[in-house]
């Protein structure tokens, strides 16, 4: 049956990659049967330890609400060398609970949010619904999608915004932004007395991989209103526990807790996660397959002649004319792409790396669909 009910603009959800359940449902497929390249997580799946964990978890009881032990891995496993205080870290639900939570402290009606786009979808539907006017800065793609940081600072300084969204390594297009870079934005928006949020969901893919992380910028200059966030859904492949985290200044991260519900990250994703982040061996195994897999699909998807453009992650963006008809085609061959009109690319649809005999299936499928 189909929903009676007309939404308006303000109403409409954000779209996403990843299945949508209903349209399976309509087109009597089911998730198994589909491969999904849609998503940008770790193909090869979480650790064996995060389901052991979970199966150990006491769900009578309440969770820590304060997520000792999660944090105590966080600051071990994924910020080692940093030297970052345990109160510059909150867990959230999800990093998109944080998102939404840091855009209700720092905007409200009469305020703007600069976005530097395209990118991730819930900045502009978080923004929104803090009642901020928007203000988004699309990167041009005959610059490859690198954002004119010149233009972008400039922009700043005028409309003096609460908060600037900027993701780094970037949803959709996997351009990753220089370190130099970084600390001229940062600057600009310190001065213009903007946050600047950073979203490294992406972080671990970034190919070569990363040298530096915003985390740095944040220690070195610790004067700076700047604030990261992190995803364990990605890299550790935890997608349906919902799990993340912001580090920024004790002060700020006690504001953002102060927003946030009791229990907000359930046990479940708790134990998963300190698991998760404990494996290191599943961690770089899986990850270095993928980079094998990523540089393979990549070399094949150019040398059958597709439009792709440059990407320093496991995922990229290809030109194929009509995303939507490609989409549409490839789902009925249970192949799940991300269809980017909702950011701005009715041409683009953006694929993300699996392991070889599953990528093998998607350009056999594109070679046929995209020249028909
Ligand atoms: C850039 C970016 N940030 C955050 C998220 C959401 O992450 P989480 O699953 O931790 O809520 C996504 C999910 O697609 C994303 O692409």
């Amino acid at each position: 049956m189909t929903d009676p009910i007309l939404h308006t603009p303000e109403e409409e959800r954000v779209v996403h990659g990843a299945f949508d359940y209903g349209e399976l449902a309509r087109l009597g497929l089911h998730p198994s049967e589909i491969l999904d390249f849609s998503v940008n997580c770790n193909p090869y799946g979480s650790s064996p330890a995060a389901r052991e964990a979970i199966a150990q978890v006491a769900i009578e009881r309440y969770p820590d609400r304060e997520c000792w032990q999660l944090r105590q891995a966080v600051l071990e496993h994924e910020l080692a060398g940093l030297d970052l205080p345990f109160s510059s870290i909150v867990c959230g639900n999800g990093t998109s609970e944080l998102i939404w939570t840091v855009a209700r402290i720092f905007l409200a009606p009469g305020t703007k949010a600069v976005i530097v786009a395209p990118t991730f979808g819930e900045y502009r539907a978080a923004s929104l619904a803090a009642g901020a006017a928007i203000i988004e800065l699309p990167a041009e793609e005959e610059r490859q999608f690198q954002p004119d940081l010149t233009a972008l600072r400039f922009r700043i300084v005028q409309e003096k915004p609460g908060i600037v969204w900027l993701c780094n390594p970037n949803n959709p297009t996997g351009v990753w932004m220089e370190y130099e870079q970084l600390f001229l934005l940062a600057n600009t928006c310190h001065s213009a007395g903007a946050l600047l949020v950073i979203d490294e969901s992406y972080w671990r893919f970034v190919t070569p991989p990363a040298t530096y992380t915003a985390l740095n910028l944040m220690q070195e200059h610790s004067g700076l209103s700047l604030l990261v966030l992190r995803s364990l859904t990605k890299d550790f492949a935890l997608a349906s526990l919902r799990l993340g985290y912001a580090v920024s200044s004790p002060k700020l991260i006690r504001r953002v807790r102060a927003q946030l519900p009791s229990w907000n990250v359930s046990g479940l994703a708790q134990a998963a996660g300190v698991a998760a982040l404990r494996d290191r061996v599943h961690l770089h195994t899986t990850l270095a397959a993928l980079t094998c897999q990523r540089q393979a699909f990549f070399a094949a998807l150019q040398e059958a002649g597709l439009h792709m453009l440059p990407s320093r992650t496991h995922f990229c963006l290809l030109d194929v004319g009509d995303a939507r008809f490609v989409r549409q085609e490839l789902l009925m061959q249970r192949l799940l792409v991300r269809d980017c009109t909702s950011f701005g690319l009715s041409r683009c649809i953006r694929v993300a790396t699996r392991s070889a005999h599953e990528w093998g299936q998607l350009l056999q499928a594109l070679r046929e669909v995209v020249k028909s």
